[in-house]
């Protein structure tokens, strides 16, 4: 998405290719301090990105997205690092929309598919994705996508995968986000460079705003 652009107003049920193709990074928060939320997600949106997701790996995960639920219309927040069932309900209830988990189970994706919350489920290898198109899902997230094989495994899966959609994430950053965006099955790229603790720490807001407006700029070639 152009950063100068209004954003498109969302459907009321969309899909995890939706947020894929919203802008072509999604970034990876990790929230300690719940008071860093809600300017962290104004941050963003004012950049241009507006797919945040909110790892649930702080005691205040929970609360820094039921913060920005409430607090920050424009953005749309999801949970990510969603291991199980409970953790899936939890992100529902708290306000997320949308769900990533690192790795697939039959259990979380049911638990997605019957809280009507769009998932990008994570994977690795071949079987993997096999088991997650056996449970309808066919946009994932490719992680840890560097340390597991980077842009030449999403190249090898473009054959016998070829109408599945990627998300890179793990080890994506701005020096190799594009080599991922350019290949023609991936969505987009996952990464926490967007709002790094040391800026998250000293509110550097602008700063963040103009992490976010350089990967809402990056080109998609690919899609
Ligand atoms: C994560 O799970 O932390 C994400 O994959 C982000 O990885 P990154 O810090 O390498 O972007």
């Amino acid at each position: 998405m152009n950063p100068d652009t209004v954003y498109r107003p969302l459907p009321a049920t969309f899909t995890a290719r939706d947020v894929m193709r919203d802008a072509p990074v999604i970034p990876v928060i990790v929230v300690h301090d719940v008071a860093h939320a809600v300017p962290m997600a104004r941050a963003l949106v004012a950049g241009g990105i507006r797919m945040l997701e909110v790892t649930l790996r702080t005691p205040v995960a929970l609360e820094a997205i039921r913060a920005i639920a409430q607090e920050v219309p424009e953005a749309v927040v999801g949970a990510g690092t969603v291991r199980s069932a409970a953790d899936a309900k939890a992100a529902a209830q708290a306000g997320a929309r949308f769900a990533v988990s690192p790795g697939f189970t039959v259990s979380v994706g049911r638990a997605c598919r019957d809280l009507g919350l769009p998932l990008l489920p994570g994977v690795a290898t071949g079987s993997e994705i096999m088991m997650a198109q056996d449970e309808g899902y066919d946009a994932l997230k490719f992680f840890p996508a560097m340390q597991a094989g980077g842009a030449a495994m999403l190249k090898a899966w473009a054959g016998p995968f070829a109408e599945v959609s990627f998300c890179p994430t793990g080890g994506v950053s701005p020096a190799n986000a594009q080599e991922f965006l350019a290949l023609p099955n991936v969505a987009c790229v996952g990464g926490s460079w967007l709002t790094p603790a040391d800026a998250v720490a000293a509110g550097a807001w602008d700063h963040i705003t103009r992490l976010a407006r350089a990967a809402a700029g990056l080109a998609r070639p690919g899609t």
